[in-house]
């Protein structure tokens, strides 16, 4: 697993916006935006506070409220807009065109800000001692961040970083109630049909996505595949992650875990293969998912309230954690 759940702002977006306002400033931009499922806010109001650049970030209202929060906090202008991300998203682009000198850095400045991504590919490759793994699980929103995985193991080959060619199948994870690209996917399509999102990966949910076509292509020269998470199967894989590795995820990492898990069950994945899924968000920013967790048990403050209600001993025997 590739764990980006501890990044600054926790979540993989702090690698695109280091790169985007480090171009930013060099260009002499003094305002940053942005269009955001959530992730992107944050990370853009954290750099934008200690780079002193002011900042103007858009996301749709009905984000998580952890989300709202840990871009408010960092004092710039945070706009709820009524709308799905793909409103938001449109209204950034005629923002951008009317203040061309603000710095949107997944409008204006998208080419910088993908380069980001590409150091998903590099590290793995670093940590695997300068291979590439056979094969990679990617979530998707607008495409983004999976065609840069493909082109950053393709890159460090170029350079000579990478002593063999690679050949990395790449497989994208997408929530069934947006899955524009999965769908095209499984479709055999070329062109990808734009979606309404329902979905509780709200940082997931872009029913037209920029580079959806590019992702799609990437999957499919690569002899990857994709596969969808409902809900349910979200907060499962969210579970089953923490339990079995130690890891929250967001509802992002629920949707590439529950994927990772139908692709190997499917037999996509293979057994012989070196497999990298990556989890790209903490799940202290999507808590709501997760409602239903409680306390074991609440209790008197004696020993035997807790003796009668917690069977410790029980699930050593058992085996269970
Ligand atoms: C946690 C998380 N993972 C993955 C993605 C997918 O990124 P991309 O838009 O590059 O496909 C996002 C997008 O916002 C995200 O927030």
């Amino acid at each position: 697993m590739k764990n980006d759940t501890a990044n600054p702002t926790g979540s993989f977006k702090d690698r695109v916006v280091s790169v985007a306002l480090t171009k930013a400033r060099e260009l002499g931009f003094k305002v940053a935006a942005c269009a955001s499922t959530g992730n992107l806010a944050n990370s853009v109001a954290a750099h934008s506070a200690r780079a002193g650049m002011v900042s103007v970030v858009f996301i749709p209202k009905d984000l998580e409220r952890a989300k709202v929060v840990s871009t408010a906090v960092y004092g710039g202008h945070v706009v709820a807009v009524e709308g799905t991300y793909d409103d938001v998203n449109r209204l950034c682009a005629e923002l951008a065109s009317e203040h061309p000198a603000w710095a949107f850095v997944n409008v204006n400045l998208r080419t910088y800000y993908a380069e980001g991504s590409k150091t998903l590919a590099f590290e793995v490759a670093e940590q695997l001692g300068w291979q590439a793994p056979d094969h990679v699980v990617v979530p998707v929103a607008s495409g983004s961040q999976l065609t840069k995985v493909a082109r950053g193991f393709r890159e460090l080959y170029e350079v000579g970083l990478l002593e063999e060619e690679p050949h990395v199948r790449i497989s994208g994870a997408q929530a069934a109630g947006c899955a524009p690209v999965a769908t095209a996917f499984a479709e055999g399509a070329d062109a990808i049909r734009p979606v309404r999102p329902d979905t509780i990966a709200k940082s997931l949910a872009i029913g037209d996505p920029a580079d959806g076509w590019y992702a799609l292509h990437e999957v499919r020269s690569s002899g990857g595949a994709f596969a969808v998470a409902s809900d349910d199967e979200i907060v499962r894989a969210i579970r089953l992650l923490a339990r079995t590795e130690g890891v929250f995820a967001e509802t992002a990492g629920g949707v590439t875990i529950a994927a990772l898990a139908k692709l190997a069950a499917e037999g996509v994945i293979r057994q012989d293969e070196r497999v990298v899924v990556y989890v790209t968000g903490h799940g202290l920013k999507t808590v709501e998912a997760l409602v239903s967790l409680r306390p074991t048990a609440t209790i008197a403050p004696s020993l035997d309230a807790f003796e009668a209600a917690v069977d410790v001993d029980g699930d050593l025997h058992r085996g269970d954690r």
